[in-house]
């Protein structure tokens, strides 16, 4: 499964990337007003960080202008994708886009119906909003599982993109009902790799080395 980081942030995203896991960036209007800059130049900040996909949200509502934008967003570099709601004008669009060659993610995705017409228009990815539909009682786990069965029965080559992560448990759920990749923020990316247990075996480990006698292997080492 791949790891794309879902936020604007460019100090979060340049520290992510450094880290080797990341495949991509999925941004939304929300993020880019969050990060505190201009849309031209935060998107141009993180396509020079990451060389994977970059969603890019349009914002128009009808068909024609997602479509406008979506062919700016296309050109503005190789990696952009274009984020777009499912509904039908954006769905006219993501038919439009996917026939030109222009790369697709349709958000805000909240059933295996929408899914599976979203994957009929030629999506690239779509988008299930996982922690959202857990917030209001539904199971965001179980709408990957049917949106995979729904793929695979039919053979569509549309990627589940599970969005709207907010727990570990939540990533768990993705990549065990077979999601193509997961974006999450950045306190979710670092808290995949924490464990109480590793701490504290690890904390063991350096206080015992301290009852060991000086080593010649080790002296002077990088990073002593
Ligand atoms: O990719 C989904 C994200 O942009 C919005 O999700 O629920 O974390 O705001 P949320």
């Amino acid at each position: 499964m791949k790891l794309f980081i879902d936020t604007a942030d460019i100090a979060q995203i340049r520290e992510a990337w450094s880290w080797g896991i990341i495949d991509g960036v999925t941004t939304n209007p929300t993020h880019i007003a969050n990060s505190g800059k201009d849309f031209d130049s935060v998107l141009e900040e993180i396509f020079s960080i990451v060389d994977g996909p970059i969603s890019v949200e349009s914002v128009s509502t009808n068909a024609e202008g997602i479509i406008e934008e979506g062919r700016r967003i296309a050109a503005f570099h190789k990696n952009a994708v274009v984020k777009v709601p499912v509904m039908i004008e954006g769905l006219k669009a993501v038919k439009v886009l996917a026939k030109e060659g222009i790369k697709t993610n349709v958000t805000l995705c909240f059933s295996p119906l929408q899914a599976f017409l979203a994957a009929k228009c030629g999506a690239t990815y779509i988008s299930p909003f996982i922690h959202r539909l857990d917030l209001v009682g539904h199971d965001g786990g179980e709408l990957i599982r049917q949106m995979r069965q729904i793929y695979d029965n039919y053979g569509f080559q549309t990627q589940i993109l599970a969005a709207s992560i907010r727990s570990p448990k939540q990533v768990l759920d993705s990549l065990l009902a077979g999601a193509d990749v997961a974006t999450m923020p950045f306190d979710m990316l670092r808290a995949l790799y924490q464990h109480p247990l590793t701490e504290d075996g690890l904390q063991m480990f350096l206080d015992d080395w301290k009852r060991v006698p000086p080593s010649r292997l080790f002296t002077s080492k990088a990073g002593a």
